[in-house]
């Protein structure tokens, strides 16, 4: 069986054909129009300016994911949409070219929850995962715990209460001059800086030396909010704690290490996820943990959560490093399981912004 996906939720176009044999989903095709150089000039996602360049994409891209993986539409046997959550402008284009694709060829059409979709891309990985797990979805717009029941059927068991990961890493980035989206820059900055100390306390200690001036608990910033029981994220404390940091430093005319700052930011952020994963480990008997989107990208993370499963005798599942980021066969792999759950869309699909 052969599913074509489509994905255009925030600022990639990306069409993908992927194959099902003997219960195993094989990537044939993956194609993606990254707008990232265009919406850089704004220090983020401009929702119109992604539409419009959606359209101009999402034609070409189809032929190019049909040409590469070596198929015509007639061998095609399902559509894959995301349809949510995302910017609703964004999302119509893909949700209208597949629904119009779909009708004009006769083919079954299924929607596909975008977060569900970052999970899926690790059925494309070396471990793939089998439900039930427990999955970690880290992106710009989402940071979300999941005990995946099966293929289709998802608990939500925590998320963000405020920003998002990948706006903690964005936000803080843009202002200490990483270009749109920092994440990737701030991870090598980060490791510049854990690389500078032997330990995270030791570089703090040279920090000190290096700026006398400064008050103890000014270089430090605060773990998020990882005492309360629930599963639930709040990174907005520690971007405002590090937004102050940050001005408190340029108002003293003072310099910043700034890749010691990134390292202690990033560590902060990355024992928060920790924290929540492991609890959630330890309420759940699963022997997997996968950890999808944007931010699973980042080599912190990916180091300290496979110590994480080490230490709880759960296996790692990661999404090829390429598939962390929006894509069409995430789209794809999650449309196999609800085609094969019998989930059909009709022509009155309609693209959410909200998650459900
Ligand atoms: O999943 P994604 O591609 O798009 C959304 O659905 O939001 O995630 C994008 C996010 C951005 O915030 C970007 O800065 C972040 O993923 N990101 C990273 C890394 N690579 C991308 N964050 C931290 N470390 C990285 N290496
Ligand atoms: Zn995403």
């Amino acid at each position: 069986m052969r599913i074509l996906g489509f994905e255009s939720s925030c600022d990639e176009t990306a069409v993908s054909v992927v194959e099902y044999i003997d219960g195993r989903i094989h990537l044939l095709s993956d194609v993606v129009a990254s707008q990232v150089e265009i919406h850089r000039l704004y220090g983020g996602v401009v929702p119109e300016i992604a539409s419009r360049a959606h359209i101009e994409a999402i034609s070409r891209i189809t032929e190019e994911a049909l040409e590469r993986a070596g198929v015509t539409l007639s061998q095609i046997d399902a559509v894959a949409v995301t349809s949510h959550p995302g910017l609703i402008g964004a999302l119509l284009v893909a949700v209208s070219f597949a629904k119009g694709l779909a009708y004009s060829h006769r083919l079954p059409l299924v929607e596909v929850d975008h977060m569900k979709a970052h999970v899926a891309a690790s059925y494309l990985g070396e471990n793939a995962p089998e439900p039930p797990f427990i999955a970690v979805a880290l992106s710009g717009g989402h940071t979300s715990i999941y005990l995946v029941k099966s293929y289709t059927e998802y608990e939500l068991l925590g998320c963000t209460r405020d920003d998002a990961i990948g706006e903690a890493f964005d936000k803080i980035g843009r202002v200490i001059g990483i270009p749109y989206p920092a994440g990737a820059g701030f991870d090598r900055l980060a490791d510049q800086g854990f690389r500078l100390a032997t330990s995270l306390e030791e570089g703090y200690r040279q920090a000190y030396a290096a700026s006398p001036a400064c008050a103890d608990k000014e270089l430090y910033l605060p773990t998020p909010a990882t005492k309360d029981d629930t599963l639930d994220f709040s990174f907005s404390g520690l971007k405002t704690a590090a937004i102050n940091l940050l001005h408190r430093y340029e108002m003293k005319g003072e310099e910043l290490n700034l890749p010691l700052f990134a390292a202690k930011y990033t560590h902060e952020v990355v024992e928060a996820v920790a924290n929540k994963v492991g609890k959630a480990l330890d309420r759940h008997a699963v022997t997997s943990l996968v950890v999808c989107g944007g931010v699973a990208a980042n080599s912190h993370l990916r180091d300290r959560l496979g110590r994480l499963c080490e230490e709880k005798g759960v296996t790692l599942c990661l999404p090829p490093l390429k598939l962390c980021g929006d894509n069409g066969a995430m789209v794809a792999a999650q449309g196999v399981y609800e085609y094969l759950s019998g989930q059909r869309a009709t022509t009155a699909l309609n693209a959410r912004a909200t998650d459900d």
